[in-house]
Formats: C-alpha cells, sequence, structure tokens
C-alpha cells in the first residue's frame, strides 16, 4: 500500500469559490479517489489562505473582523467543496496555530543557517492610512504612453511594466491621498543561495517536462532574493524579533499544507514525520495552477529541503480554464462561482466535463458551452446511461430484476476487463481524457451489442425469451465495469448507480467480477439532459453575482449600437419614495420608486455617495425594461441612472423641471 499525501493549492479567503478553483479540486479530487479505489492511502488537505493586506482590507470594508470574515468564507468554501464531491480530508486554514508553529520554525533555521537578510526597500506609503501601498493600491499615469489611472504594477492601456514608484502623480486607492516615498527594512530569504540545489531539484522528475524547461530558464537568468516581510498594519503572523514586521502571505501560505495536514494527523493519530521528513518513504503530490509555479517549484522546495523537510515528490501542474474562449471575467458573466453552477446543473457534469479535457500537461482549458452540453448528452446520458436504462428494462419486467447466471458473451467481457490497467496508467498520469474517451469507446461498443442482439424484438418471440436474459444481463455488467472505471470522475452518478446495482461500492478489484444470478435494485431517473439556454442562463445570473457586493467592472472597449437598441431601452421619471441601506453591502441603497403607475424595487450601488435620507422625494430617470436580477442581496427591478468617477463622487440624474413619474424620457 502507497501512503500518499496530496493537497491543491490554498485559494484566496477574500473570494467565493469558482470554476477556476474547481477545476483543480476537481483534478486533484479525481486522482485522490483513485489512488483510494486503488487501495492505498491517500490524504486530501486543503485549506483557506487567509493571510495578506486584500483580506484586511476586505473585512474592514464589511466592517467585521478578519477573524469573523475568513471564518464565514470557510464555511461557504467548505460547503462549496462539499457539493462538487470534493474529498478533502481536512480543509483547514492558514489562520492556525499549526500554521504559526511551523512558519516559525521553518524561519528559525533559515534565519539560524544564514539564508535570510535584510535590505532597506523604498516603497510608496499613504501617509493617511499609515501603511505602505501594494501595487493594485496605488493608480496613477503609465510613465511610458501617460494612460490615466493606471495600476502599480504595469499598463492596461500600452502594455509596459514598471516600479509603482515610476507612476506620475500617484494616488492612493484607499484614500485618495497622494503617496509618498519611505524606507522600510525588508527581509529576505537568499535564494540565490539555493541555485545549485535548484538546478538538480528540477530535473529529479517531480516536474512536467515543459514546466522543468520554464524553471530552468528562469533559474539561468539568475534568481533574486525573495521579499517575506510587510509592514504593520497588516493580516498575518508576526514575524519572530522584529517589531511590527509580518509574513508576508506567500511565506506562510505553503507551510499551510504542513499545517493542514498536522492538524488531521493529529486528530487520526497519524505522524507527521513520517511523510515530511527528509527520507521519507511517503508520497507527496501538489496540484496548482500554472500562475504559481515559482512559489511552488523554486521558492517552496529550497525553503524545505534547507530546514530539513522532504521535497515533494511531484508538483502537478494545471493550466488555465477561460470560458468560451474568454478569460473569466466577472462583467462578462463567465466568472462563474461554484454556487451560481449548482443553480443550474449536476455537479457531475462538470465533473465530467473537465475530466473528459484534462491531461497531464499544462495547456489552457477552454470551457466550450455547447461541447459541454454535447458532451453530457450524448456521451453520459446518451452513450452510457442508456446502456443501463435499455438493459435495465427488461429485466425489470420479464426476470424479476434477476440477472443470468452466466455471462452470454464471455469474450466480449474480457475485452472490458482488459482495459483496467491502460485506464488506471492514464489516471495514474493524470490523462483523464483518455480514460473518458476509452470509456466512450467502450460505451459504443456496448451499444452496438445491444443493438445487434436487439433485445426489443427477441422478447417478443416466446422460444428465443429467455436469451434476452443474457444479453440484458451482459448490458448492466458491461454498465457497471464501465461506471466503476468513471467512478472517480462522477462520483454522484456513481453512487446512484451503485445503489441500483445492489452490490456494495465499486472498487478498481471487484469492477472486473461479474454479478451473476444476482437481483438489482430498483432502478431510479440517473441523470437528465441539459440544454444550451440553461447555460446561457448561467452565465447572465453571474454576470449579475458578483464576488462581493462590488460592481461588476465596466467593459473598457463597446461596440456602437443601432438607434433601434437605444429605442428598446424604456427610460422613465420616478420617484423615490423609500431608501434604505441593505445590511452586509456597503455599496448598495435598496430604493422604493414610483413610476407612475406602480411602485418597484432598485438596488443601486450609490450609497458611497448618498444618505437614505437624501433621497426621498427626489426624482430620477430609471432603465423601466430591464429584466429583474437575483442579486445576493435581493431583485433588483431595473437600474437607475447615475454619473460620476465612485466614491463619493457618484451624482444620481435628476430631471428637476417638473417631470412626474412614469413620463418616458426620450
Ligand atoms: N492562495 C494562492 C495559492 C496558495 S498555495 C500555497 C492562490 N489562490 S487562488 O485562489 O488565486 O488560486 C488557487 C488555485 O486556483 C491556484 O492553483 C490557481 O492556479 C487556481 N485557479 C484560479 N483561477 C483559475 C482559472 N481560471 N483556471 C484554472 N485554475 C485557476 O493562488
Ligand atoms: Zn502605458
Amino acid at each position: 500500500m502507497r501512503r500518499i499525501l496530496v493537497t491543491s493549492a490554498l485559494p484566496y479567503a477574500n473570494g467565493s469559490v469558482h470554476l477556476g478553483h474547481l477545476l483543480e479540486h476537481i483534478q486533484t479530487d479525481i486522482w485522490v479517489r483513485f489512488q483510494r479505489m486503488r487501495g492505498h492511502q491517500c490524504i486530501y488537505v486543503c485549506a483557506d489562505d487567509t493571510h495578506g493586506t486584500a483580506t484586511m482590507l476586505l473585512a474592514e470594508q464589511e466592517g467585521v473582523s478578519e477573524e469573523e470574515l475568513i471564518k464565514r468564507l470557510h464555511a461557504e468554501h467548505i460547503a462549496d467543496f462539499n457539493q462538487f464531491h470534493i474529498s478533502h480530508d481536512n480543509y483547514y486554514s492558514t489562520h492556525s496555530e499549526e500554521n504559526q508553529y511551523y512558519s516559525n520554525l521553518i524561519y528559525t533555521q533559515l534565519m539560524d543557517r544564514g539564508y535570510i537578510y535584510t535590505e532597506n526597500v523604498e516603497q510608496l506609503f499613504d501617509p493617511e492610512r499609515k501603511m505602505f501601498l501594494a501595487d493594485r493600491n496605488v493608480r496613477g499615469e503609465c510613465p511610458r504612453c501617460g494612460a490615466p489611472d493606471q495600476p502599480g504594477d504595469n499598463c492596461d492601456s500600452c502594455g509596459a511594466t514598471y516600479d509603482a514608484r515610476e507612476l506620475k502623480n500617484p494616488v492612493s486607492a484607499l484614500s485618495n491621498s497622494t503617496p509618498i516615498l519611505r524606507n522600510s527594512e525588508h527581509y529576505f530569504v537568499d535564494l540565490p543561495k539555493f541555485t545549485e540545489f535548484l538546478k538538480e531539484y528540477i530535473h529529479n522528475g517531480s516536474q512536467q517536462p515543459e514546466i522543468a524547461n520554464k524553471l530552468n530558464e528562469w533559474i539561468e537568468g539568475g534568481l533574486r532574493g525573495w521579499d517575506i516581510s510587510r509592514d504593520a498594519p497588516y493580516f498575518g503572523f508576526p514575524i519572530p524579533d522584529t517589531v511590527d514586521k509580518f509574513f508576508y502571505v506567500w511565506m506562510d501560505a505553503p507551510i499551510g499544507y504542513l499545517a493542514s495536514f498536522k492538524n488531521w494527523c493529529t486528530k487520526n493519530n497519524v505522524d507527521f514525520d513520517d511523510f515530511w521528513r527528509r527520507d521519507s518513504d511517503c508520497e507527496v503530490h501538489h496540484f496548482i495552477g500554472k500562475d504559481i509555479i515559482n512559489f511552488h517549484c523554486l521558492f517552496w522546495p529550497s525553503v524545505l529541503h534547507h530546514s530539513d523537510f522532504r521535497t515533494p515528490l511531484k508538483v502537478h501542474v494545471h493550466g488555465m480554464l477561460t470560458m468560451d474562449g474568454v478569460a473569466m471575467s466577472k462583467s462578462r458573466g463567465t466568472f462563474v462561482l461554484a454556487r451560481t453552477y449548482l443553480d443550474f446543473f449536476d455537479p457531475d457534469y462538470l465533473r465530467y466535463y473537465l475530466g473528459a479535457r484534462l491531461t497531464s500537461n499544462s495547456s489552457d482549458i477552454d470551457f466550450g458551452s455547447e461541447d459541454f452540453v454535447t458532451r453530457v448528452n450524448g456521451d453520459l446520458v446518451g452513450k452510457l446511461v442508456n446502456i443501463a436504462a435499455r438493459s435495465e428494462g427488461f429485466l425489470a419486467k420479464n426476470f424479476d430484476n434477476k440477472l443470468s447466471s452466466e455471462l452470454a458473451e464471455p469474450a466480449l467481457w474480457q475485452e472490458f476487463v482488459d482495459e483496467a490497467e491502460s485506464i488506471a496508467a492514464w489516471y495514474e498520469e493524470g490523462d483523464t481524457r483518455r480514460v473518458v474517451r476509452r470509456v466512450m469507446e467502450l460505451a459504443d461498443r456496448c451499444n452496438q451489442y445491444l443493438a445487434n442482439k436487439a433485445p426489443w424484438q427477441l422478447i417478443k418471440d416466446a422460444d428465443r425469451r429467455d436469451e434476452v436474459q443474457g444479453i440484458c444481463s451482459m448490458g448492466i455488467n458491461l454498465y457497471r465495469t464501465l461506471i466503476g472505471f468513471l467512478k472517480p470522475i462522477i462520483p454522484g452518478l456513481t453512487e446512484r448507480s451503485e445503489e441500483f446495482l445492489n452490490a456494495g461500492p465499486l472498487t478498481w478489484e471487484n469492477l472486473t467480477q461479474p454479478l451473476l444470478s444476482h437481483r438489482l435494485g430498483t432502478f431510479g431517473r440517473l441523470l437528465n439532459r441539459i440544454d444550451l439556454k440553461t447555460f446561457n442562463k448561467m452565465i447572465e445570473a453571474g454576470a449579475e453575482k458578483p464576488l462581493t457586493d462590488d460592481a461588476a467592472e465596466p467593459e473598457s472597449k463597446s461596440e456602437d449600437i443601432q438607434i433601434d437598441d437605444f429605442l428598446k431601452v424604456d427610460l422613465r421619471v420616478a420617484r423615490i419614495v423609500q431608501a434604505d441601506v441593505v445590511d452586509g453591502a456597503d455599496k448598495l441603497l435598496r430604493l422604493r420608486l414610483d413610476v407612475g403607475d406602480h411602485e418597484r424595487t432598485v438596488l443601486s450601488g450609490i450609497r458611497s455617495a448618498y444618505k437614505p435620507d437624501e433621497l426621498i422625494g427626489r426624482s430620477t430617470v430609471v432603465v423601466a425594461n430591464l429584466q429583474p436580477r437575483k442579486m445576493k442581496f435581493g431583485v433588483s427591478e431595473g437600474m437607475v441612472l447615475a454619473a460620476g468617477p465612485g466614491g463619493s463622487d457618484i451624482f444620481l440624474l435628476a430631471p428637476d423641471e417638473g417631470a412626474e413619474p412614469g413620463m418616458r424620457v426620450t
């Protein structure tokens, strides 16, 4: 029996689980379930990545403590992953005692061995908020092309990358004040000292070839010290023996793997060191996206090795998920949250679709809506479930749900069973695309067999009735093997099938033993077909359900519209009869509007500019024929028009010459 520890990258605690995260957790979970099905010990841990400025600012925005915020999101994340059948053994938090312990331990080891140095760093500092500004918290003019309102690292307009200090006329996004330059002492891990170690490490087979090449390029280009400290105020762990210095979130995040596992070990009486000492014969596997390979394949192994821990046996790197050819984006609605998906589809459909697309390399994966619908309807429902549905009816009606006492076609059965080892090898490599492809070829083969035998004809012939039992029993047994092959990918459908097959959980061992003279359970509906319309509805719903109550980012480029398009928009004068704050949403006001012949409720992101009382009795303009939108905080029936850059500079458009509620705006 192999002893295997597996991790997925720790999702940030300041947002919801989305399809990109799910790609990774589904990939990991398939691998984990496969190992367990083979009889190995496979422990799967993860956690929320809680620390950093983003969490701090979000908590402040919501008016709660960081602890409260991360607790709420932790519960949400666990619920989301559970619904997708992600079988974590422990889903912990980086804001934990264990993590602080290992962070301090590793830091101290590195410090004692001379792998940490300090250096003065000059950075932009917000004098009002009294904090250093991360690149995304400062805006200014691009030093190359002069485009206004660019972030501190690169220009959206000309693509230039630069240092935040180079921005012209910088403004703090946190307080709108003008940042000043200030020095501070930072702590660095001396990565260049690990160059020789890394050169060897990247060739030990723990990376996919294309990843090893990329790492090699970076190493050859020369490594630089790695800044692991941040100044107060910062939500994180204080660095031992310093004042007001904290570990940068990426220092304690991977250590969160150790912490989550340690927490599980304590509860389950397993020896942590068995897995993590240098000469361990257990396995450690990380699953990550290709955007974070530098942290996992350069920094993390170096840190582990030089503080006397083993390094991971393998880092499995996947590509990025795009939606119908575009990056996941909130404004386009292609940023689909786990919960939005679940409002429309069965989790197994996503698992199946992504399983059918994932390989052992790190190329990006495009989620094609039509492809999704075709594969679910054509493969899962049309080919696979169809086998069970076709065979079961005859057995239930004519043979008391009982399978024949021997196999009608032993050679065909053997053909299926003989695939088990190559399928297992593909799972091991992470090439589930091949697994799915082969299983679907076998399903075709089985459907052909049923079509050739045509039990629906034979059943009418009294002399050949008995053959029907043999044929349909073949159908059921072949279905069972195929479901067994796919069990790690589609656990929900498998469980429903196991119930109907009435022979206990499928294992890699028993799926090659046929069921004979066996009585089946009752057949319920296994899966439904889906359609593109529902998919589009999901995208619409997603577009209106931002992560927090932040309004979706506006599209930067819009295409011109025709006059007809404009005329479709029904603009009306509305009078605000009531205005209330929305609990939990710091940008929204709930407005009750009189639009002439009726009243309606609109949620509007103008709270930063208006107090509710100031609005009552005022007139404004509303888009009256907008489909009601279900938002996180309720349904919004239309939109009010406002102008301005945001913050306190939002101006509700208000007609001032006697326009009455209900009047059309032309
Ligand atoms: N918190 C860090 C990871 C720390 S691990 C010690 C982080 N968090 S994340 O929430 O941004 O991403 C978590 C994982 O999800 C990463 O492996 C990332 O690659 C993956 N994905 C996030 N968006 C993704 C897609 N659109 N597509 C595929 N995977 C993506 O990074
Ligand atoms: Zn520019």
